[in-house]
């Protein structure tokens, strides 16, 4: 029988992939550069279900059903680029790859129209829930051709998390569609984990609690609104020791935040759009920042407000406002995200449903949260809705935290604790929400300096006000 998926790439993320489909029932050709990797396999996890091992990438596209589907789970950039010209020249018309890594939309549009040109399909797909979600099932963002969902979309949704029996993975769009929205899913994922590490340093500056207090926080706020993965990882990492020392695990560990790339390529990309993303910007630099420990040191005895911690009624109330803060900011960060989603859709004519984004995101994957499931109904209500701020609930919350929201980032101002995801989260809802707003000034500044023009409130065109001379507006030629 031949095998109607096969992996190449067997590296824990592909071999986690590999099993998975297997356990499912599918047979699954197996592919790697070393043979060794593809012998361990079938050595370890054999019984698992039925594996076709192969040792050449002929072997390999002949082991293989038509049309033939091949998932490459490689390191993004050169290497993906070196499997697929490995492979390409063997299929035929009609056949599948699947970049399944955290590869960059733009190189997937050029794989994908260069593979189309070929009579193949190239289908980038997100994968996210790391190695535990490859295995158990992850949530999956595949983009491509309509037609190359025909035969991979069941396969896919067998491996992949469900919600009530819903899948969590759904075709997402033409081309890079995929791998644009896992690579907002890692820019919010930052933005999201930022806002986390604040809670955390208010509550321990401002209370002065201990970290395996903190982590006891944490379990309640799990129970309910910010129930969610990374708020549940958030008290296990918390509540650990370490071993070696017998000091919170938290203390122990260096505090200069590494990052590979998809947030970084998030902002990068935020900016050519021309979306305020702040918060994943800012939860980007605040990893830049931690890691200049050169600077960090040389700024070190710089003066300011020492820690004291808080008491009466404003400590009592603290914790509570920094969950009506977080909250608050959660819901900014992913507003913003989506409006992301919705211009890379615009832009690249993708047609992407944000509800099923949402709904697809709700397990699986490393931002999984009950709150996606609000935002999933907000979009399926209001299609068309311009920010999640101004739907129903998170309306609601947004507004009723608030006064907790500015006071948890005033007292991090005075005792010198900074919250730069709370803080741009929350100069964005005001920025929104303002009538007016300073950029009418910025308009006036561009025009004195470099006669850039400006618009008026009160007539239609173009002008520009000749300032050396007599201060009087002109409209322009
Ligand atoms: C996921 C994760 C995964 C990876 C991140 C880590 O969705 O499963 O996002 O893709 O763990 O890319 O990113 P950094 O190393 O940049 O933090």
């Amino acid at each position: 029988d031949k095998a109607s998926i096969g992996v190449t790439g067997l590296a824990v993320m592909g071999r986690n992939l590999a099993r998975n489909l297997a356990r499912h029932g599918h047979t699954v050709a197996l592919h790697n550069r070393s043979e060794q990797r593809t012998r361990e396999l079938v050595e370890q996890f054999g019984s698992e279900g039925d594996f076709v091992p192969t040792y050449s990438a002929q072997e390999f596209v002949d082991a293989l059903a038509r049309p033939r589907q091949i998932v490459i789970m490689v390191k993004a950039g050169a290497p993906t680029d070196a499997v697929i010209e490995e492979f390409a020249p063997l299929l035929e018309a009609g056949d599948v790859i699947v970049d399944a890594g955290n590869a960059h939309f733009a190189d997937t549009r050029r794989r994908e129209a260069d593979l189309r040109e070929r009579g193949l399909h190239f289908v980038g797909t997100g994968v996210s829930g790391g190695e535990e979600g490859a295995l158990h099932g992850p949530s999956i963002m595949p983009g491509g051709s309509v037609e190359s969902y025909q035969s991979l979309g069941p396969l896919l949704e067998d491996i992949s998390a469900k919600v009530d029996g819903v899948p969590c993975c759904a075709h997402i769009g033409p081309d890079g569609a995929g791998h644009f929205v896992k690579m907002v899913h890692n820019g919010i994922e930052y933005a999201d984990m930022q806002l986390i590490a604040e809670s955390f340093d208010l509550l321990r500056g401002a209370l002065g609690y201990e970290p395996a207090q903190i982590a006891e926080v944490f379990r309640t706020w799990n129970t309910g609104r910010l129930d969610s993965y990374l708020i549940e990882i958030t008290e296990q990492v918390l509540a650990h020791t370490d071993a070696a020392t017998g000091k919170p695990f938290v203390d122990v560990v260096a505090d200069e935040a590494e990052q590979k790339g998809t947030g970084r390529w998030t902002v990068q990309i935020g900016l050519d759009l021309g979306v305020p993303i702040t918060g994943i910007a800012e939860a980007t630099f605040a990893r830049s920042l931690s890691g200049h420990t050169d600077l960090r040191s040389a700024a070190r005895g710089l003066a300011g407000p020492s820690r004291t911690p808080l008491s009466g009624a404003e400590a009592e109330r603290f914790a509570d406002d920094v969950e009506q803060a977080l909250y608050a900011s959660k819901v900014v960060a992913y507003a913003q995200g989506f409006n992301m989603i919705q211009a890379g859709s615009a832009e690249y004519g993708w047609n992407i449903d944000l509800g099923a984004v949402a709904s697809i995101w709700r397990d699986g994957c490393i931002i999984r949260a009950k709150f996606l499931d609000d935002i999933r109904s907000a979009y399926e209500a209001e299609p068309g809705l311009p920010t999640l701020l101004t739907s129903g609930e998170f309306r609601k919350a947004v507004e009723n935290g608030q006064d907790a929201w500015r006071s948890v980032i005033a007292t991090g101002v005075r005792l010198g604790i900074p919250t730069p995801g709370f803080a741009t989260a929350l100069a964005y809802y005001d920025a929104l929400r303002a009538d007016r707003l300073p950029a009418a000034l910025v308009q006036g500044q561009r025009d004195y300096f470099g006669a850039h023009t400006y618009r008026r409130v009160d007539r239609d065109g173009s002008f520009h006000t000749s300032w050396a001379a007599d201060g009087r507006p002109e409209a322009e030629a």
